[in-house]
């Protein structure tokens, strides 16, 4: 059932929470991301104020293949989470098993499951069950809580066990959060010793990076979260490098059309005052290392109006 989803070692938009919306996932999409995927989503929520929290789970048909994940701990509320997702038609349902941050891992949620490996378990086969086979499913995780619990290798393997399709791994552990550099031979390690495809996740900031860990670790699938952030032609980029060895640079051209796109299509699912608090970040990304970058930065973070924002990116971004 999966085996559509790797053909050839495809490129995945990681799932930023608080990022990758569907303006952003769209504008990846455009850029070459091959498979993409929600933010986290609640089961809780889905499950208890499905109104509010479904709208994370929502996407365009433009964005096919694509994933929606899901967090939680409880293997009823996450099975009876997923069969709510079903009507959606996602092509996957991720399970998120490598959260670090505080209020997941308060819940046992997140990457607090990893330390308990046998409710991690009852969760897979749970929602594998609810997915009545209808659907792949995947376990995203890390390396392990802390350098002296790297569990990831019989973490995984239990997964697949359990009935997980593919797995995606970022090598660094709860504790790190995300500092340090994340190790990828723990991705090599993993994929030699299961039989279902690993996706690859974790610093991979240039096209040449995602050849590294393609070559390094023989991995599947290439995940690429932060570094997409202001530069989602990472992803064609990371693309042509694959198939022949050199890729085109960006021009200011294709800077500018993008961040013009990328202003237009939050409108298109936002109001103007919520989409221009949330391009903020967004936009500032696109700025870095840009000659003027600071200033740029402080205009896109005081102006409260779409016509304002591009004119200040116009300007910025002079051809
Ligand atoms: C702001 C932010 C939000 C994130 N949200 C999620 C999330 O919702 N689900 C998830 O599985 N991982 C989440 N992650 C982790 C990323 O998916 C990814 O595993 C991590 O950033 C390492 O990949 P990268 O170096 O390519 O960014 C988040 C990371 C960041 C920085």
């Amino acid at each position: 059932m999966t085996t559509y989803l790797f053909k050839e070692p495809l490129l995945f938009l990681a799932p930023l929470a608080g990022y990758t919306d569907s303006p952003f996932r769209q504008i990846c999409k455009q850029w070459g991301a091959e498979v993409l995927i929600s933010e986290m989503v609640s089961a809780d929520g889905i499950i208890r104020d499905s109104d509010k929290t479904l709208q994370y789970a929502y996407f365009e048909e433009f964005e096919r293949p694509f994933g929606i994940q899901i967090f939680g701990n409880d293997p009823l509320i996450m099975a009876k989470a997923a069969s709510t997702l079903l009507p959606l038609k996602p092509d996957f349902i991720d399970l998120n098993m490598g959260c670090p941050v505080k209020k997941v891992i308060r819940r046992g949620a997140g990457s607090a499951l990893m330390q308990t490996p046998s409710l991690a378990v009852k969760i897979v086969k749970e929602v594998k069950n609810a997915l009545q086979d209808c659907l792949p499913l995947s376990v995203k995780f890390r390396s392990g809580w802390d350098m002296q619990n790297l569990n990831f290798l019989d973490f995984g393997i239990l997964m697949q066990d359990s009935g997980a399709d593919f797995l995606c791994l970022h090598p660094r552990t709860s504790r790190q959060m995300f500092s340090g550099i994340s190790n990828w031979e723990h991705i090599k390690i993993l994929k030699q010793n299961v039989s279902i495809p690993v996706i690859g996740n974790g610093d991979i900031k240039t096209p040449e990076d995602a050849l590294t860990m393609l070559r390094e670790t023989n991995c599947d699938g290439l995940m690429i979260g932060r570094g997409a952030l202001g530069k989602p032609w990472l992803f064609s980029q990371c693309r042509e490098l694959l198939k022949g060895g050199t890729y085109k640079p960006v021009t200011r051209q294709d800077i500018l059309n993008t961040i013009i796109l990328h202003i237009d299509k939050a409108l298109q699912y936002k109001q103007e005052y919520i989409a221009v608090r949330e391009l903020r970040a967004q936009l500032c990304f696109y700025t870095k290392g840009i000659l003027g970058g600071p200033e740029l930065r402080n205009k896109i973070n005081h102006t409260d109006s779409i016509a304002e924002l591009k004119e200040i990116i116009l300007k910025g971004f002079p051809l």
